[in-house]
């Protein structure tokens, strides 16, 4: 069971359910599951992303490893540092949510000596960019003073840092359901009244291109009824990132899986996950604006655009496996007190226990010029994977 929404919520919730409506009747019944989770997301002034609920922190709907604990930004600083002295320039955070990743990660680079000319974030939500000024208004004059929001992504080639985390799972996918050896696309209809249900539709040639290259025509290799999610989106993604970057290092951390294990016979029900005050589900038809929707990251799908952009894929690993690299249990031991040593343990542990974030988050570094080996992978190499 769901927390009711309030009134103005449900209000709200049925704007945005009015507005899948119309685009429904105007597309002739019919919407992709991509244009649909675009519209719940990121519709101007309606979607999730766009207008003003919580969304992320212990009061919203979902808490990500920054919003957890500081530790996670002064460890990812901690790759950051040495790519930043052999390539000077900026950092580029993409979706950065609260602003609590680039709040740790430039205290921490502070504290070495190695801050980045700026640090510059782009993010299509006014709301959370809103949130990001009142927080780093807080930063010292100093660290405040290299911070700076951009509408897109830069013109100029970038030496440094991109990072993204958590943003690769909430750009839109598409959803499929194989019968028969065929492939279905699983959009978007009416059900009865006013409520929403999956309906199948015929694929257009890029999904069915995408499912003949990953499962073969017809696609036997699979259980009959089996669904799941490709993101379509993820590889032209890559590639303008990837036009940005000179000189550096991007920095992936998702919910992901290899290719191999995101489309295992057993997963017959995909990765889809919506999120509703702390409360994950797999409707994405309730709440409409008011719930987050994201599916997993490929992360091979990833790897694949990555190389097609003339990156190198220099690190794969675990969220665990990273941070433990980038010393996370030091950074704890090194607490000054009881109470904080045992506050940032217990915040250690849900960053890197298995059945918490450290396994189903996986990292990936994408470089372009950049051969010195990354520390944050030099516990484990998943690449063999992919
Ligand atoms: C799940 S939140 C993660 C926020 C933050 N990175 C964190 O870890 O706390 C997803 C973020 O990505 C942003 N976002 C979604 N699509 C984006 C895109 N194409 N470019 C930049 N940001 C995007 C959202 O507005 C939001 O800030």
């Amino acid at each position: 069971m769901l927390p009711a929404l309030d009134p103005e919520e449900q209000r709200h919730s049925e704007a945005v359910a009015a507005l899948v409506r119309a685009e429904l009747a105007t597309a002739g019944g019919w919407l992709s599951f991509e244009r649909f989770m675009e519209l719940v997301l990121y519709a101007p002034g309606l979607g999730y992303y766009s207008a003003g609920s919580r969304k992320l922190g212990r009061d919203g709907d979902f808490v990500t490893a920054p919003e957890m604990s500081e530790l996670f930004g002064r460890c990812v600083a901690a790759q950051c540092a040495p790519v930043l002295r052999a390539t000077g320039g900026e950092i580029l955070e993409l979706g950065a949510g609260t602003g609590s990743l680039a709040a740790a990660i430039l205290a921490a680079l502070d504290v070495q000596g190695v801050l980045p000319e700026r640090y510059a974030i782009l993010e299509v939500s006014a709301d959370l960019a809103a949130r990001q000024r009142a927080r780093l208004d807080a930063l010292p004059t100093h660290l405040r003073a290299r911070v700076e929001w951009c509408e897109r992504l830069p013109q100029a080639p970038l030496r440094g840092v991109i990072l993204a985390n958590e943003v690769a799972d909430a750009l839109p996918v598409r959803r499929f359901r194989l019968r028969g050896g065929a492939v279905h696309d699983l959009g978007v209809a009416r059900a009865s009244g006013d409520a929403l249900q999956a309906a199948e539709g015929a694929p257009d040639a890029a999904l069915a291109q995408v499912c003949a290259a990953m499962f073969g025509a017809p696609a036997r290799s699979l259980p009959d009824g089996y669904t799941s999610e490709v993101n379509l989106r993820v590889g032209p993604w890559i590639a303008t990132l990837g036009e940005c970057l000179e000189r550096g290092i991007m920095l992936l951390a998702d919910y992901g899986l290899p290719r191999a294990h995101y489309y295992h016979a057993q997963r017959v029900a995909g990765t889809l996950r919506c999120h509703f005050r702390q409360r994950a589900h797999d409707d994405p038809f309730v709440n409409l604006g008011m719930q987050d929707i994201s599916a997993w990251v490929d992360f091979t799908r990833v790897a694949e655009a990555a190389s097609l952009a003339g990156l190198e894929v220099s690190g794969f690993a675990t969220q665990a496996a990273f941070l433990l690299a980038l010393g996370i249990e030091r950074a704890v031991a090194a607490a000054p007190d009881v109470p904080s040593r045992a506050r940032l343990a217990g915040e250690a542990r849900r960053l890197v226990m298995p059945e918490e974030m450290g396994e189903a988050f996986k990292v990936m570094a994408l470089t372009r010029g950049y051969e010195a080996p990354l520390g944050g992978f030099s516990l484990q190499d998943l690449r063999r994977q992919l």
